[in-house]
């Protein structure tokens, strides 16, 4: 039995760390395309192709992983008791950041749908920077623990 539970827990975080690779690509890249995307004329059969990109990476990367990194991150959470622990509180307050970034970017992708430029090519740039710092975070906690 103790054998099955181990590796049932192994498999777990096996799968959470998968999703949270397709997760971090995801959020990386989707502003990414929104820099290329306003480079093309507003309106043009580019703009139409970057609008397409965009949408597919949102259905098909960012949003299953993020649910992915987020049931199988809770099963886990559950099962180690994780909820009683400083590092997890920090981590849970850094992905909830995350999840509240993603919601932004989708509502940007819809923005710009609607042929709304909101922000310049270098601010787009700037705030790539917000996935990098909140994975460094979320990984020294779950990695060193430190209160
Ligand atoms: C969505 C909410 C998330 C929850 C509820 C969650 C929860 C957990 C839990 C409970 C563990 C297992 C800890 C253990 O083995 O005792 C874990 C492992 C891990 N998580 Fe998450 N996590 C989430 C998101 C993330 C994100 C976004 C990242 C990275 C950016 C991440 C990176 C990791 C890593 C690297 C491990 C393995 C740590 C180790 O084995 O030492 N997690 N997570």
């Amino acid at each position: 039995m103790n054998w099955v539970l181990s590796m049932t827990y192994l498999w777990l975080k096996a799968g959470h760390i998968i999703f949270v690779i397709f997760w971090m690509a995801g959020l990386f890249m989707l502003p990414r395309y929104f820099i290329y995307h306003q480079e093309a004329e507003l309106g043009s059969e580019e703009s139409a192709r970057w609008l397409d990109r965009e949408a597919k990476l949102l259905k098909i990367i960012l949003w299953p992983s993020l649910i992915a990194v987020w049931v199988l991150g809770l099963v886990l959470a559950y099962s180690t008791g994780a909820f009683a622990h400083g590092w997890f509180h920090v981590k849970l307050a850094a992905v909830l950041g995350l999840t509240a970034y993603q919601v932004w970017l989708a509502g940007y992708h819809a923005a710009l749908q609607r042929g709304e430029r909101r922000l310049t090519g270098r601010k787009l740039r700037m705030l790539n920077e917000v996935p990098g710092i909140a994975a460094a975070l979320i990984v020294i906690m779950v990695v060193l623990r430190p209160f």
